[in-house]
């Protein structure tokens, strides 16, 4: 079953929210949503439940986009065919990043923003992420590639910005030169 989340549009203003830190111990309400998005992304990575329920692929989910200003987002990474990597972030600070930019070659998306969007995001190429867990234990991760990018992409969430935001509008492939596509 797919579990039942109302994703925000862009259009909803309560996504410019800067989220709120969160102190534990986690509410079961908030173990269930986080267990409900891991759910709901895999699901929508599943190509039998994509064209099912009408799903567009998600890779994160901030709780911000559900209408809760918490700092917590999730991530799923397929590793193999069905096989998934789930990371859950609580009050996630990055505490370090390569110099090397790169950039989401045919677009980043969201599912809060669905239309279809021209530019580049610049991202770091590797960060290192320090974050909770649902029993509030500190984690760090060390993040490449698409991964590092969810999860910029999603920090920016809990602090009100869209990756649309970071595309400048007068010239939408500016600085693609000096990053590296991904
Ligand atoms: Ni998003």
């Amino acid at each position: 079953m797919l579990p039942k989340l109302r994703i925000l549009d862009e259009q909803n203003k309560m996504l410019r929210t800067v989220s709120k830190e969160v102190v534990f111990p986690l509410s079961e309400k908030d173990k269930k949503m986080v267990e409900d998005a891991l759910k709901y992304l895999e699901m929508s990575q599943i190509e039998e439940y994509s064209e099912k329920y009408n799903l567009r692929p998600g890779m994160g989910l901030a709780f911000i986009q559900l209408g809760v200003p918490k700092r917590i987002f999730v991530v799923v990474n397929e590793i193999e065919d069905g096989i998934f990597e789930r990371y859950v972030a609580i009050n996630p600070k990055i505490i370090s990043y390569s110099e090397e930019r790169i950039y989401v070659e045919e677009g980043e998306g969201c599912l809060s923003v669905n239309r279809p969007v021209d530019g580049i995001v610049p991202r770091y190429a590797r960060i290192k992420v320090e974050a909770q867990d649902l029993n509030g234990e500190v984690h760090t991760y060390r993040l490449r590639e698409d991964l590092s990018v969810a999860f910029q992409h999603e920090l920016d969430h809990l602090n009100g910005v869209l990756f649309v935001d970071k595309i400048d509008k007068n010239n939408p492939y500016r600085g693609r030169d000096t990053m590296r596509p991904i």
